[in-house]
C-alpha cells in the first residue's frame, strides 16, 4: 500500500529561521564552561538549582550534566500576561517550588533576560524566603532591552535585540526543540 507522506510531514521549522545566532557546538562548549564555573564555586557546599519553566528546561538538562558537584534541582513556572514577542512586566506564578529554600545556596537558571521584569519579580519573591545565597545564571542576555537593573552572576551569551527561538526558547510555544538558537524570521509573526 502506498503511503502519502505529505499527510504526515509538516513544514520544515528550520525554514522559519532567518539566521542561526548560536550553533550547537558553540552552545555545548559554553554550557560546559558554565558547568565548570558552578562546580568550582560550589565545591563542598550545598547547592540547589531552580529552573524557570519552560524556556530554561533544555539548558538546565545540559547544564546539570556539566556540573560535577552534588546538587538538587527544582522547578518554578512564571508567565507574563499576554503572548507574542514582548514581555508586559506583569508576572504570575504558575507553579511554585516543591521544597523550602531557607538557608540553601540557590542558583536561578534562566533562559533569557530581556526587560528583566520577570527575574526582578522572581528574585524578590525568592529573597523573602531567606535562602543563604541567591545567584542567577542565564543562557542568554539582551542587555539593550533592560528596563530594571538586576544582578546576573553568569551569562552564557550576550545577544543583540532580536527575537530568538530554539534550545528551549519559544514563539507561541513552538520551536523549543530546535538544537540551535536562531533569529525567528519576521515573516512568521508579521503573518499573524
Ligand atoms: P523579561 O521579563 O522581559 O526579562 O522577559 C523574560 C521572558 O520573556 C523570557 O523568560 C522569555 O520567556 C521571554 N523572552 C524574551 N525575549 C525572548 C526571545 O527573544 N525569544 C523567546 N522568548 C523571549
Ligand atoms: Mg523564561
Amino acid at each position: 500500500m502506498a503511503i502519502d507522506i505529505s499527510k504526515f510531514s509538516r513544514p520544515d521549522m528550520h525554514n522559519d529561521i532567518a539566521a542561526v545566532l548560536v550553533n550547537e557546538a558553540t552552545i555545548a562548549a559554553r554550557v560546559h564552561e558554565l558547568g565548570a564555573a558552578i562546580s568550582r564555586e560550589y565545591a563542598g557546599k550545598d547547592l540547589l538549582l531552580i529552573s524557570v519553566l519552560k524556556g530554561s528546561v533544555v539548558f538546565m538538562a545540559d547544564l546539570v550534566r556539566a556540573i560535577t558537584v552534588p546538587h538538587e534541582i527544582d522547578f518554578m513556572a512564571t508567565s507574563s500576561y499576554g503572548s507574542g514577542t514582548s514581555s508586559t512586566g506583569v508576572v504570575r506564578i504558575l507553579k511554585d517550588l516543591s521544597i523550602s529554600i531557607e538557608g540553601r545556596n540557590v542558583v536561578v537558571v534562566e533562559d533569557i533576560i530581556d526587560s528583566g521584569h520577570t527575574l526582578h519579580y522572581l528574585l524578590r519573591l525568592l529573597r523573602d524566603r531567606n535562602p543563604a545565597t541567591l545567584r542567577v545564571m542565564t543562557l542568554l542576555d539582551k542587555p539593550d532591552r533592560r528596563e530594571v537593573d538586576i544582578p546576573v552572576d553568569w551569562v552564557g551569551f550576550s545577544i543583540p535585540n532580536e527575537f530568538v527561538v530554539g534550545y528551549g526558547l519559544d514563539y507561541n510555544e513552538i520551536y523549543r526543540n530546535l538544537p540551535y538558537i536562531g533569529v525567528l524570521s519576521p515573516s512568521v509573526y508579521s503573518a499573524e
